[in-house]
């Protein structure tokens, strides 16, 4: 059976990992993806973070799986000349370089709409249109602008950035739906699109449910929150530590060993319907009968005494052991997993989710495989390439150009 995306080719101007995560996907899908860069030089991430003095960053290695490497300078006469070849030879351009930096290459998308109308160009960037749309812009700062920091943290402290890159990862992801989308759409127009996402509105997006508070906020306090019922609540959406962002409270509570191990403690939540399952083996089956506490609106305000509760408990188990206990109750959790334990996670490995594939510089590398499966056109992970790996395939069988010119362009510094 054939890939999902054959034959669609993708030229991928993209750098870091906001742009990147896009075209990988794109990649295991099947689409054939040119990643194009600078010569001698390369996405900076090549060379950040390194682990291994002079081999290629596992940063940049484990964000441009599945990809061909071409080194080209679009500002060079030559590079210009193969640069718009490529416009002419692929579906999707995708690209994430600071606003208007595409435009100062001498591509702005009117001269790509007229080199290649079927062409689609997807764009990330910090901000849509308005005071901030030149701005450049990091994965923390669109966590800052887009609403995951203001309310992400412990009550009263300061805002916290989240380990998950919702700013960078998060907005590729949504660009990988607005060109599946394109594509979709091209079948029946015939003409290719702008596919634009900034990186704030993205972020927006996964905070959808706090802008939901925001609004609760105008008519009384929010319930499930721990500021309720002694704490204050402001105008705005407060932080609300581990509270659960649904309509079932839930909190992390420690699990034997907390003491020593970081990441001994267990998230719980007190899902109505199983609710008398967990008070029982947590052995309160007093609650049941209690006014107090046998309905969640009865709860909402003692949901402190609930969690300490409940912690009692699970401070004398180990947190796979509560998982084991409380998951035939029905009664949702789930435990903190160290990057360790999801690394060495068997059943991640059969999925496909964790992946160890081979590099000819540093060996093999553990990587993150396709979260998203498809049943007839599963993904075959593999190595990134090493800087402009395929750029001679590249300019002779998808540009077509011969030995000499490709000479030419080499000593332009072209490629
Ligand atoms: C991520 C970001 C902040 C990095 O900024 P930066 O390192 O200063 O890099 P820039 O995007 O400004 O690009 C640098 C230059 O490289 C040039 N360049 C890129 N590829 C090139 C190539 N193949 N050949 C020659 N020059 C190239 C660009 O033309 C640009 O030059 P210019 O500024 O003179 O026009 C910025 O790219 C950005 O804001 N991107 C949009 C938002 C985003 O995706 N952020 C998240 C990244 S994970």
């Amino acid at each position: 059976m054939g890939k999902a995306l054959e034959k669609i080719r993708i030229l991928d101007m993209t750098h870091v990992q906001s742009g990147p995560t896009c075209t990988q996907i794109l990649a295991w899908f099947g689409a054939d993806v040119i990643k194009v860069e600078r010569p001698g030089v390369g996405d900076a991430t090549r060379a950040q973070l390194r682990d291994i003095p002079d081999v290629d960053s596992l940063y940049f290695t484990m964000l441009n799986g599945n990809k061909r490497s071409v080194t080209l300078n679009p500002k060079t006469e030559a590079g210009n000349r193969i640069f718009a070849r490529l416009i002419e030879a692929c579906d999707v351009m995708v690209e994430n370089f600071a606003p208007g930096a595409i435009d100062r290459m001498g591509f702005p998308w009117e001269k790509i709409q007229e080199i290649n109308p079927r062409m689609i160009y997807a764009s990330v960037k910090g901000f849509g249109p308005g005071p901030f749309e030149d701005c450049k812009v990091y994965e923390n700062v669109a966590q800052c602008t887009g609403g995951a920091a203001s309310t992400t943290g412990e009550i009263d402290r300061v805002p916290l950035v989240t380990g998950a890159q919702i700013g960078d990862s998060g907005t590729g992801i949504h660009l990988v739906a607005g060109i599946l989308a394109a594509l979709l759409h091209r079948e029946k127009s015939g003409r290719g699109q702008r596919v634009t996402c900034a990186m704030q509105d993205a972020v927006l997006n996964l905070c959808r449910v706090k802008m939901r508070d925001q609004q609760r906020l105008a008519h009384g306090p929010l319930k499930e929150y721990p500021q309720y019922p002694h704490g204050r609540f402001g105008r705005a959406v407060p932080r609300a530590g581990n509270a659960s962002g649904g309509g079932h409270p839930g909190w992390i509570v420690k699990c034997k060993g907390w003491e020593d191990d970081p990441d001994a403690y267990i998230y719980v939540i007190t899902q109505a319907q199983a609710f008398p399952a967990l008070a029982r083996v947590i052995g309160h089956e007093d609650w049941l009968e209690d006014p107090d506490y046998n309905t969640p609106e009865a709860r909402l305000p003692r949901l402190e005494h609930v969690f300490s509760e409940i912690e009692k408990w699970t401070m004398t188990r180990d947190k796979m052991e509560v998982m084991a206990t409380l998951n035939p109750l029905n009664v949702p959790c789930g435990p903190i997993l160290s990057m360790k334990e999801l690394a060495a996670e068997p059943s991640l490995r059969g999925a496909g989710t964790v992946v160890e594939v081979d590099h000819p510089e540093r060996g093999p590398y553990l990587t993150v495989g396709n979260p998203i499966k498809l049943s007839d056109s599963p993904a075959d992970v593999e190595r990134a390439p090493l800087l402009g790996e395929h750029t001679e395939e590249i300019l002779k069988s998808v540009v077509g150009l011969d030995d000499d010119e490709i000479s030419a362009a080499r000593a332009q510094g072209a490629i």
